[in-house]
């Protein structure tokens, strides 16, 4: 079955086509063409998305994009019926730009094969969500080809699969992002339960937001990361000053990170002049801050519910300390780790294709018809 899968839920435009084949417990995925534009760089200099902004972005890039994924792809040209034409504007009505480019280099084309269309929903930034719905709805309905919505952290979670790393089931993972931070076990396939998840910033919002006090550029992950190595490496640790572990001690599997962000800021402020060596040990402590909490709460739950697999994705799973610590708590815990490449932990199109194919299969999705930025799982 080929499946067309289209992501735009925060700053990454991605577009993928990919044959996919077999079971839900082991799918095949053959990757036809894929093309992903990140706005980092533009979001860069002001220090964060902005969702707006964002948004213009995609409706930018989009159609280049697809029209690259398509390239290699048995097209001929034909005249659009005005009857569909019509139809596609007012999908695209409040897509202006993207209507635009779909009437210049779109509306001609005949139908490639495709069998259907999948696209994130939720959870993420409304307005950019919206680009990509809008868009797979547009492409559907000229083409005549279902559509339907998926669930980004569902692609998270699925992303192994990708690489014929099966799943054994029950297992958990450990989703951390940009935009969130959730332990989700899962006893059967597609069935999931949010276990535990930040009640404030996610984790790598932290990581961004402790960057920025430090005047590193965003995405701020790497960058504290890098430094945190550096110190380890020097041997520059924090004597004089400690950061909190934050919900360490409650029985759940929630995590905040808002208190150790706050808990930097007044760090900064009380000592006053932050030299190199203070940068590195900040970095240290805090990165041992995170990791150790992310671990504590993950180790609970690893002890809670019989579990075959543990997966970890997300942003933050590229984080070296964190992949070091994993391991070695998989393996006291003899489960299977499964961490995804890293090219494939950020968002991307190819988690969506997995996870459409698997709501295909199993019949458990319906077309879009709203984006939605709190989807949950
Ligand atoms: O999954 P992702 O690409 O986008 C969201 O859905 O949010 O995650 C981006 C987040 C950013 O906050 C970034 O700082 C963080 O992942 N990140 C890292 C590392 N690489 C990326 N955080 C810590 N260590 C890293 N090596
Ligand atoms: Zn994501």
């Amino acid at each position: 079955m080929k499946i067309l899968a289209i992501e735009t839920s925060c700053d990454e435009t991605a577009v993928a086509l990919v044959d996919a084949s077999g079971t839900v417990l082991k799918p095949n995925f053959n990757i036809i063409a894929q093309a992903l534009h990140s706005q980092i760089k533009l979001h860069e200099q002001y220090g964060g998305v902005f969702p707006m902004m964002a948004k213009r972005e995609h409706q930018k890039n989009l159609i280049p994009l697809f029209l690259r994924v398509l390239k290699n792809q048995k097209t001929k040209n034909k005249d659009a019926d005005s009857k569909i034409k019509n139809k596609i504007q007012k999908i695209l009505m409040k897509e202006t730009f993207l209507f635009e480019q779909f009437e210049k280099h779109i509306i001609n084309i005949s139908k490639p094969k495709i069998d259907a269309i999948v696209v994130t929903e939720g959870p993420g930034l409304e307005p950019t969500l919206w680009v990509g719905i809008n868009f797979a709805r547009a492409l559907g309905e000229l083409w005549k080809i279902p559509v339907y919505g998926v669930n980004h952290m569902e692609g998270h979670f699925l992303t192994p699969l990708l690489n014929k790393e099966y799943i054994s089931y029950p297992a958990l993972a450990l989703l951390v992002s940009g935009g969130h931070t959730e332990l989700v076990y899962s006893k059967k396939p597609l069935n999931y339960q949010i276990i535990g998840k930040t009640l404030d910033d996610a984790v790598g919002e932290a990581f961004d937001k402790v960057a920025r006090m430090l005047n590193l550029p965003y995405p701020g992950g790497p960058q504290i990361s890098a430094l945190a190595e550096k110190a380890r490496s020097l041997k520059l640790e924090a004597s004089s000053w400690s950061l909190p572990r934050p919900m360490i001690k409650s029985p759940d599997f929630n995590f905040s990170f808002s208190g150790i962000k706050t808990a930097v800021l007044y760090l900064i402020r009380d000592l006053g002049e932050i030299t190199e060596e203070i940068k590195l040990k900040i970095a240290r402590e805090f990165e041992n801050a995170v990791v150790e909490t992310l671990l504590y709460k993950t180790q609970k739950a690893i002890e809670k519910y019989e579990l075959k697999t543990l997966i970890v994705g997300g942003g933050v799973s590229a984080n070296k300390f964190l992949q070091k610590n994993i391991k070695k708590l998989a393996k006291t815990h003899k489960i299977k780790l499964l961490l995804p490449k890293k090219k494939q932990s950020t968002d991307n199109a190819l988690m969506i294709a997995v996870a459409g194919y698997l709501g295909i299969k199993s019949k458990k999705l319906k077309a879009p018809k709203n984006a939605q930025g709190n989807l949950s799982l």
